[in-house]
């Protein structure tokens, strides 16, 4: 039987000029490079320096569109995964459809599943595809994280960057096995009842400003490690696909003790799970599709390779897609 999957034929990511290092931060606050690097294996992350999600994002989606081959005029849908938007409202989608200049009347919206959101915006991205509402997608995770952490605050401080990442999905009939190229499957989780263990301090109907992200680090760790891997093992089965068959585990770059506890708990390779925290640190819902992006670009991940993505973030939420590039 015939089915329409999204395909992936654009891919871009932009990062901000601006480095900062390991013992930048040790001017800052009581750390310093050994401690960051062994717990977290964080080096080096980018910090925007005045340029907004919505601008990083357009930057972003441009490389994304040029590599399909496409304008923004061919865009049937945009989502973006973010948890700083430029405004309250209308949503950082929006403001990016301005300005890439998509048609009047294309939709745009934003998804808030912190560190899940791109995977989240993915998915509903795919499932709009699958129904055939759209045939042509603009999907990116963006993050200003650098505004809502407490630079006063070790604890914090150390893990986060800015960053955004795009892709274009455009619908494919395939026949609907984990041989053909595209999303194969995908699936989403949330528990509220772990809100307290990561969120902002702030929030519009509360204190009216943004916050801080503020965390248990210690249970934040004890649940990614789990999440991340029953996301990755449910796409796969749900696919037919077998842990040996995969080429690639993308998990969110939160910190390379939780990246190596899930290729562990998988039983994945060191040598087959893409990691780019220790130049990236935590981006959020950017940081997938920036790192999916910038190993696309530099030819690690090719086409026809088995890839799956894993994320986990505040909520808690977490969700897996497997694709087939
Ligand atoms: N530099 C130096 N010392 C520090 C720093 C720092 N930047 N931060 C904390 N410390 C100190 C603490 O104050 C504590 O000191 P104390 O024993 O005198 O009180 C000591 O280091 C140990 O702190 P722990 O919290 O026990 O350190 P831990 O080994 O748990 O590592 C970390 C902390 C890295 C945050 C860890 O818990 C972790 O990786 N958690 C996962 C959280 C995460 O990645 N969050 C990202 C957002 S969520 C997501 O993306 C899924």
């Amino acid at each position: 039987m015939k089915c329409i999957r999204s395909e992936l034929i654009g891919w871009g990511h932009y990062l901000p000029p601006k480095v900062l290092t390991n013992d930048d931060l040790s001017k800052m606050v009581d750390t310093n490079d050994e401690w960051i690097s062994t717990r977290t294996g964080i080096k080096t992350r980018h910090i925007s320096e005045g340029e907004s999600t919505a601008q990083m994002s357009v930057k972003a989606a441009g490389k994304a569109l040029e590599k399909a081959g496409l304008t923004a005029a061919d865009l049937d849908l945009i989502i973006i995964g973010t948890l700083t938007p430029d405004n309250t409202t209308p949503s950082a989608a929006a403001k990016v459809a301005g300005l890439l200049g998509v048609k009047s009347g294309t939709p745009a919206f934003d998804v808030s599943a912190a560190c899940s959101g791109f995977v989240y915006a993915l998915t509903m991205a795919d499932n709009m595809i699958r129904l055939g509402q759209v045939r042509t997608a603009l999907v990116i995770g963006a993050e200003t994280l650098s505004k809502v952490t407490d630079w006063t605050d070790r604890n914090t401080c150390v893990l986060f960057g800015d960053g955004a990442g795009a892709v274009v999905l455009r619908a494919l009939e395939g026949i609907g096995t984990a041989e053909d190229t595209g999303i194969l499957s995908t699936k989403l989780y949330a528990d509220g009842t772990k809100y307290g263990f990561l969120y902002t301090t702030g929030g519009v109907s509360t204190t009216a400003n943004a916050g801080y992200i503020t965390m248990d680090g210690k249970e934040v760790f004890k649940s990614a490690v789990g999440c991340l891997s029953d996301a990755a093992e449910y796409v796969l089965k749900d696919a037919g696909a077998s842990v040996e068959a995969l080429d690639w585990l993308l998990p969110h770059q939160a910190n390379i003790r939780i990246i190596d506890g899930v290729g562990h708990k998988l039983g994945i390779a060191p040598e087959k799970v893409i990691v780019t925290v220790d130049h990236h640190g935590n981006t959020s819902a950017a940081s997938i599709p920036l790192a999916l992006s910038e190993s696309l670009e530099s030819g690690k991940i090719r086409k026809g390779q088995l890839v799956v993505l894993s994320a986990m973030g505040a909520g808690f939420t977490w969700g897996g897609v497997l694709i087939r590039i």
